[in-house]
């Protein structure tokens, strides 16, 4: 077979994002333009200026994707975009830019599931790695644990039931005053901290030993604070932080070793913005080694949001004969 090459966009977020990927598997370019500098100012992303933020960007950061593959619209063989799930306004801006070039152009319009280019991030650097796997999908919008059976065909094995773990860095980071985003912020002062300072909850939910819940620990970690305040005590920043994440990367490594075990899985992969973390990363490398399981994880550009792993998924899809039509939309709450 000759060469595939894709185009892929993302913009379900904050990033305006196009990369060119060859036979899957191969980068030939990954343009990420951050609106990080500008949600900052707000505490948190505002999806309307994302959205507009998105409509500047997204040609030149297109252009440049192309250029820096060496490649023409010409050359590509389809074009692959984040349909959902995500913001809908900033969703909608990567599907009609892909939409439009596609129909100009006469090439493949492939739509790819936010999560599913997460979870194929790993199949960028690991070109051993092939389904069946087990994926930690843990991001700021998700928190999954999912079993990959084979290219496109998952199971959700557990979920959180309130927050996702990057939202509850995110939210944790603000109580402290470290700002956002706080999942960075909070790897890099708990570095400095003591994690065993201050016991916060390991929740676990009765009903399923797989789901996850990440409300409990962050209201502990608010209460913890207002008590110190109430008490006008000092409040050590690195210790909290590091008792936090220590609380909730227990909880993640200890579910996924579980199902890991129960569903007769051998080998783990992890993603999302909170598979950056050197923490759970340590973590889940010394459980998988007792365990005897394989560990793989992408390197931290690959685990925020980037297009790279949304034309990985998409080359799974091409080489299954997908193609989408021109009704293709934005769908927010898009399930795996
Ligand atoms: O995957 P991602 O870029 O976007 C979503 O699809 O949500 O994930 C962003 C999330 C944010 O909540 C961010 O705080 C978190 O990932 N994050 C981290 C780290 N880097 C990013 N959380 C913990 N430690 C990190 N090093
Ligand atoms: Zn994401």
């Amino acid at each position: 077979m000759s060469d595939v090459l894709i185009l892929a966009i993302e913009s379900s977020c904050d990033e305006t994002a196009a990369a060119v990927v060859k036979n899957g598997r191969q980068v030939l370019s990954n343009i990420i333009s951050s609106q990080i500098d500008i949600h900052t100012l707000y505490g948190g992303v505002v999806p309307e200026i994302a959205s507009r933020k998105h409509i500047e960007r997204i040609n030149q950061v297109i252009e440049k994707a192309l250029v820096d593959a060496g490649v023409t619209l010409s050359d590509i063989d389809a074009v692959a975009v984040t349909y959902g799930p995500g913001l809908v306004g900033a969703l909608l801006v990567g599907v009609a830019e892909a939409k439009a070039i596609a129909f100009a152009t006469g090439k493949r319009l492939i739509g790819v599931h936010h999560i599913e280019g997460h979870i194929a991030a790993n199949l960028i650097e690991h070109k051993e790695l092939e389904p069946p796997f087990f994926s930690l999908v843990v991001s700021g919008g998700h928190s999954h644990l999912v079993k990959v059976k084979d290219y496109g065909e998952f199971e959700i094995i557990g979920r959180t039931r309130d927050d996702a773990a990057g939202e509850a860095f995110d939210k944790v980071a603000r109580a402290i005053g470290l700002g956002y985003p706080g999942g960075p912020k909070i790897d890099k002062v708990a570095k400095e901290g003591n994690p065993e300072a201050i016991e916060f909850p390991r929740a676990s939910v009765g009903d399923s030993p797989y789901d996850f819940s990440f409300s409990g620990v962050k209201s502990a970690v608010l209460n913890y604070i207002n008590g110190q305040k109430m008490k006008d005590a000092k409040i050590n920043v690195p210790d909290v932080a590091a008792s936090f994440q220590k609380a909730v990367t227990d909880v993640l490594v200890s579910h996924t070793i579980q199902a890991a075990k129960d569903y007769d899985m051998k080998t783990i992969t992890m993603a999302g913005g909170v598979a950056s973390n050197s923490a759970l990363r340590q973590a889940m490398k010394t459980a998988c080694a007792e365990n005897g399981f394989k560990l793989y994880y992408p390197s931290p550009v690959y685990c925020t949001d980037n297009a790279v792993m949304i034309g990985v998924a998409a080359y799974y899809e091409y080489l299954k004969g997908v193609s989408d039509g021109w009704n293709l939309n934005a769908v927010p709450n898009l399930k795996l």
